[in-house]
């Protein structure tokens, strides 16, 4: 798998905190500056000859749009997907959530278009509507699925906050080999993971679990605090929260640590690579 550079991602969430400037400050479900984060990352998806669509839901009186990426080719019966909630909190601008999982694979998803990647298995990717009012968007999603084609899924990578300021590096748990595989990938640059606990239930991952898919996923925490083991192996401040902006209103481009963001971007190319082949 190609090394994304990490320029690229932080160009995307300049992007993004651009459009929640000129929006009222939050890209939100049900605000303008939701819209227009779908509109950005659509273009770029067209330009690179991905096969795009746009998802309409409802809720709390407003629609919502999940957005669906395939790349074509690949066999059909086996879907490798790849899912960032793309919506903030209407506190904020959403920069590390969730402007750094749907940048990550924003870019993981323009690297295969450049590479002409022809997998095995079936790819694509999805920004999920609304996830902060309770994952509506990925579960609106699972819901319309017909039970075929949620068979089909081979795996499900959740990606929400990978650049957190203070980060940790934590691997879904739910899935003994997709685990693996980033565990691997970050053993191999001699990071020591730790299983991802705090989010359990937490983001898109859990409907696609719930109607039996296997999923994995990455993670560099949100409110949780970090403890004197884990500064020790990953360095940061012990005692504070991976990310203290969390839901807030500083939730912005200054708000994500670059190293973090670059190695959890290679490893989403790693992953998408080696889980397609
Ligand atoms: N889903 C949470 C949010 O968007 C963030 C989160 C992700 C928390 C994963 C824990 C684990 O606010
Ligand atoms: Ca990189
Ligand atoms: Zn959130
Ligand atoms: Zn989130
Ligand atoms: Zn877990």
């Amino acid at each position: 798998a190609p090394d994304i550079d990490v320029e690229a991602v932080k160009g995307d969430l300049k992007e993004l905190q651009s459009i929640a400037d000129s929006n009222g400050g939050n890209r939100a479900h049900g605000q303008p500056g939701y819209k227009a984060s779908v509109d950005f990352i659509k273009k770029k998806l067209d330009e690179a000859g991905f096969k795009t669509a746009i998802q309409e839901f409802d809720n709390g009186g407003a629609k919502g749009y999940n957005l669906i990426a395939d790349w074509p080719g690949g066999s059909e019966d086996k879907v490798v997907m790849a899912g960032s909630h793309l919506d903030s909190v209407s506190a904020g601008p959403g920069i590390n959530d969730n402007g750094s999982g749907s940048a990550a694979i924003l870019e993981v998803a323009l690297a295969a278009a450049k590479a002409d990647l022809k997998p095995a298995k079936h790819l694509r990717f999805a920004w999920w509507g609304d996830e902060e009012d309770g994952m509506v968007g990925s579960t609106h999603y699972v819901d319309k699925l017909a039970s075929g084609d949620k068979s089909k899924i081979d795996s499900y990578l959740n990606f929400d906050m990978l650049g957190s300021p203070n980060p940790g590096y934590f691997v879904y748990d739910d899935d003994t080999e997709l685990e693996k595989v980033f565990t691997d990938w970050f053993a191999a640059k001699d990071i020591k993971t730790d299983p991802e606990t705090e989010g359990d239930g937490r983001s898109d991952h859990a409907p696609f679990k719930d109607a039996g898919v296997r999923v994995g996923g990455l993670f560099t925490g949100a409110e949780a605090t970090k403890s004197q083991e884990q500064a020790d192996k990953w360095g940061g401040k012990a005692g504070e929260p991976f990310d203290p902006c969390y839901h807030s209103a500083c939730d912005k481009t200054s708000n994500i640590d670059d190293k973090a963001l670059d190695l959890n971007t290679d490893a989403i190319a790693n992953a998408i690579w080696t889980l397609s082949s």
